[in-house]
């Protein structure tokens, strides 16, 4: 980042400031207000943070108008295409892609942190076995700083290495945890021969009664799916572990807040709500009615996988996930899957019809996740937790960038007040 010479005047009533700007590598430049209220005794007014600028970083740049996303610099497609998930979370960790040497030892770093600690194993027999998994998953991660006290101290660079690794390590295990308990299934242990995403399918599906086989396909297209989830700049769940990270709570708590973030249907939620939309809508011919109802300002009815608050154009991921969706298909033999005849016609539709032109709605990431996560067994309610399982390095890096920024504070927003003028506390008798 750099201050730009010149600076710009805000005017506010018979007052003028002089506020500085700043430049990062490519993307808006930006305008310093942090000393506004200290000079002008105004607050600016930002609710959902649409044109503020949190912090400076180095990870994920978007163009929303333009449909591009990259990871370090390297375009999502790019990586998606020839990359995999484990070199992925040493690029986003480190801010370069590992050579061979690199990319081996980190895989044995992260291969030998994927067991949990036995005892976590008693916290899954106290949920219902139908317990939505991120309720789960929110309670799990979050007990990770109970077990893991020689990674929780945020000053230590080595601790917050450690702690970094573990977290990438150990989400795979707990969610095929919460899965096999969903199942009412025992858990499988990882294996250290497999690679990340295989090792997932294989806690997931393995059973102990046999030996385990992983279609490399279905890996393959596993593994895409976390590329693809991996990290999204200052999203709403990355924006909320900044800034439990800013009070200097531990890694293990501040990606519990970030799982408990995600689960909402207007984030990480809306892969399920959005295969819940389409088994609602239930056939092609009844599609023109949920388009009336999506533009319905009375119904609260919403087209969930579509529309963004950055992408105004298509997003990248969703093409590489619909390409994706249809690889697992051919793999499997599914020559007609009714869900994605129903995504492809309503994305077809909606894509020339002036209120999603108009405000610039296109498919999301979560568009045509759910259909390829359905397709390679999941339930919906697990659709979430593998979102969750992507974004990890995506939170952690962010996270450990967040500790290592000098620059940065405890977050703590103002607000405007509308509510009741000082008033004299009345007795109950008098009111
Ligand atoms: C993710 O931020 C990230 O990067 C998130 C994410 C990541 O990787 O971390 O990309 C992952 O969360 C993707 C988004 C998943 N959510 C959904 O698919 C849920 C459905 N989409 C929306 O609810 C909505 O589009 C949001 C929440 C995604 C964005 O909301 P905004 O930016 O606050 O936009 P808005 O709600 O103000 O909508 C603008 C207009 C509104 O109409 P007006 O009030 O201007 O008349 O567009 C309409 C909305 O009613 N609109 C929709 C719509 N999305 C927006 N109308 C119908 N269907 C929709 N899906």
């Amino acid at each position: 980042m750099s201050e730009k010479n010149e600076k710009i005047k805000l005017s506010v009533k018979d007052k003028s400031y002089d506020l500085s700007m700043h430049e990062g590598t490519i993307g808006p430049e930006v305008i310093d207000i942090s000393n506004l209220y200290s000079e002008s005794g105004n607050f600016t007014y930002d609710p959902g943070f649409t044109s503020t600028a949190s912090c400076k970083s180095r990870i994920t740049f978007i163009d929303g108008e333009e449909g591009i996303l990259l990871y370090r610099g390297y375009p999502i497609e790019q990586i998606a295409e020839k990359g995999n998930f484990l070199e992925t979370c040493y690029l986003l960790l480190n801010g370069e892609l590992p050579n061979s040497e690199e990319f081996t030892e980190f895989s044995e770093i992260i291969k030998n942190y994927t067991m949990v600690h036995e005892q976590l194993n008693r916290f899954f027999t106290g949920f219902r076995p139908d317990a939505h998994p991120m309720a789960i998953m929110c309670g799990v991660v979050g007990a990770l700083s109970a077990f893991y006290h020689d990674s929780t101290d945020i000053n230590d660079p080595e601790q917050r290495r450690i702690a970094c690794h573990r977290l990438i390590a150990k989400m795979p295990t707990l969610a095929a945890m919460a899965f096999k308990h969903s199942l009412g299934q025992p858990a499988i242990y990882p294996k250290n021969n497999l690679d990340y995403a295989s090792n997932f399918l294989h806690m997931c599906f393995g059973l102990p009664t046999e030996e385990s086989k992983v279609d490399k396909t279905l890996a393959k297209a596993m593994d895409k799916i976390l590329i693809l989830h991996a990290d999204h700049e200052q999203n709403a769940s990355t924006s909320t572990v900044r800034l439990a990270g800013s009070s200097g709570a531990n890694p293990f708590a501040c990606i519990a807040s970030g799982i408990a973030c995600l689960w909402g249907p207007a984030h990480g939620g809306a892969n399920e709500a959005c295969i819940k939309t389409l088994e609602e809508i239930g056939s092609v011919d009844r599609i023109p009615e949920y388009i009336l109802k999506a533009k319905d300002k009375n119904d609260p009815f919403r087209l969930m996988g579509f529309g963004h608050r950055v992408y105004k154009n298509y997003d990248p991921r969703a093409k590489v996930m619909q390409k994706a969706c249809h690889e697992v298909l051919d793999h499997l033999g599914v020559k007609d899957n009714p869900l994605l005849s129903i995504a492809l016609e309503l994305e077809k539709i909606a894509l020339e019809d002036d209120y999603f032109i108009e405000k610039k709605l296109y498919p999301n990431v979560d568009f045509y996740s759910g259909i390829v996560m359905k397709s390679l067994g999941f339930p919906m309610e697990m659709f979430t937790v593998l979102f969750a399982v992507g974004r990890t390095v995506g939170w952690v890096s962010q996270w450990n960038e967040m500790i290592e920024d000098t620059s940065q504070r405890i977050g703590r927003p103002r607000q405007l007040y509308v509510g009741s003028k000082q008033r004299d506390y009345v007795k109950l008798n008098n009111r």
